[in-house]
């Protein structure tokens, strides 16, 4: 079988290596190092934006097509050559989503852009302690979302499942509003969920939230993500490797 020569980046500690060679050959000496760059700068800007730390290997150039479902780094490639418009994730637990939004935001990163990460249950939490905790107002914890030129929600589904229905009201406007004013700005927000927009609309407790997505993510913005559960294949290599 003739194999191919391929540029590769991986990621070693704190250290970004260039390889060019052949990528799946188990012999490195079909390999040499192109070059060696510190994370840093990267590292840096990650943290800034609040990226996971999980997550912060995620990066096109790193792509292992093995270990992802079909059509995900398609999305990913085509937002990141042009990222303009507002994208809707959803799938079923598992399948890639916030990797998927995360890829995004470390090129978009890598690129020089301001990107701010959020998850849902943590911006109810916060929304939350903005009604009691001295010294935490509302204003403060929406004007940096508001302000962000890239909005990451991730796991909008959970606006659905939060059962105090005075916070969960409140919440929802103050979702709406968030929402409202990225589109009307202009500024893109990158949404994941477990839940279609249609179940979205049912399910949340204001049905305007699905409306207003469904505006934002023009055609051609919303994907389901499809395929196995990426979770049980990453736990199972874990207990592999010992
Ligand atoms: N393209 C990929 N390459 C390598 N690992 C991946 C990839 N996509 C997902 N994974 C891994 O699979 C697991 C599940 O992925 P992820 O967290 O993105 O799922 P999800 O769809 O957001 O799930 P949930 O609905 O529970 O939030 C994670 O451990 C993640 O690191
Ligand atoms: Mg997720």
């Amino acid at each position: 079988m003739s194999s191919t020569i391929q540029i590769w980046e991986e990621i070693l500690g704190d250290q970004v290596f260039v390889f060019r060679g052949e990528r799946d050959s188990s012999d490195h000496s079909k390999r040499t190092i192109v070059e060696i760059r510190s994370r840093a700068p990267l590292l840096k800007r990650q943290v800034g934006a609040r990226i996971p730390p999980a997550y912060r290997e995620a990066l096109l150039t790193t792509w292992d097509d093995s270990r992802s479902n079909p059509g995900t780094k398609a999305i990913v490639h085509g937002y990141v050559a042009s990222p303009v418009n507002s994208i809707y994730l959803y799938g079923e637990v598992g399948r890639g989503k916030t990797f998927a939004a995360c890829t995004i935001s470390n090129e978009l990163l890598q690129r020089g852009k301001a990107v701010r990460f959020e998850t849902v249950s943590e911006l109810l939490l916060d929304l939350r302690d903005s009604f009691t905790a001295e010294g935490v107002s509302e204003k403060s914890v929406l004007q940096p979302l508001r302000d962000a030129q890239f909005l990451i929600l991730d796991e909008l589904g959970d606006l659905a499942r939060n059962r105090d229905r005075t916070a969960s009201a409140f919440s929802s406007s103050r979702i709406l509003t968030l929402l409202d004013s990225r589109w009307r700005t202009g500024k893109p927000t990158i949404l994941t969920s477990n839940l279609s927009l249609d179940e979205l609309e049912k399910w949340a407790d204001d049905p305007r939230i699905a409306s207003r997505i469904g505006g934002m993510c023009t055609v051609g913005g919303v994907f389901e993500i499809e395929g196995r559960d990426l979770r049980v294949d990453a736990v199972a290599e874990e207990v592999e490797a010992g």
